[in-house]
């Protein structure tokens, strides 16, 4: 189980750097399609895909984290109430797991929106603005010590 642990926030920690540069990547394409006018997805779906499904990933690792592994997040759910009134507990019981399932709800859904526009500069900006506001709000939930604790940037 120790294993199994160290090896999903690995996994968990590394993954990040997928989000994130393809997740930048998302954004530049939106933003060039938008004012070029270019087809969507166009050349860059498979680009799409894979932010989707490292997003996706994360998901999983992080429940998997969150009900099974982490002894932070085990000891939270046993009482709860404690947990809310310690910020460094409270960080990963809510406001990194909470926030980031919403931002990558918001992610999944701009992406099914755009889907439907009938113009593809509608469907690039639609893509642009909801895959922006999720990215901020991930990468404000990384813990590199802005908005609660800090991890290893590349962990080893
Ligand atoms: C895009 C979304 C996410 C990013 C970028 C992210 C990033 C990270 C990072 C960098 C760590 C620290 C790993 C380390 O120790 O080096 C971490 C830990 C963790 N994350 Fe996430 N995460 C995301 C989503 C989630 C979600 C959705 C959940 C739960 C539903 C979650 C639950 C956890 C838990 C429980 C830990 C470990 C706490 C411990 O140390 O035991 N994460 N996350």
């Amino acid at each position: 189980m120790q294993n199994l642990y160290q090896i999903s926030l690995y996994l968990h920690s590394w993954n990040r750097w997928i989000i994130i540069v393809f997740g930048l990547l998302v954004l530049w394409h939106a933003w060039k399609g938008s004012k070029n006018q270019t087809p969507f997805p166009g050349h860059y779906k498979p680009i799409n895909i894979i932010f989707i499904s490292s997003l996706h990933l994360q998901l999983l690792i992080g429940l998997l984290l969150y009900f099974v592994l982490s002894p932070i997040t085990k000891a939270a759910l046993n009482d709860f109430g404690a947990a809310m009134k310690d910020a460094s507990i409270r960080y990963w019981a809510m406001e990194h797991s909470l926030m980031n399932v919403i931002a990558i709800a918001i992610a999944q859904t701009g992406s099914i929106l755009a889907k439907k526009k009938s113009t593809p500069r509608l469907a690039h900006r639609t893509m642009f603005i909801w895959t922006l506001i999720a990215f901020i709000l991930i990468l404000l939930m990384i813990p590199m010590g802005i908005m609660g604790p800090e991890r290893p940037w590349f962990k080893l």
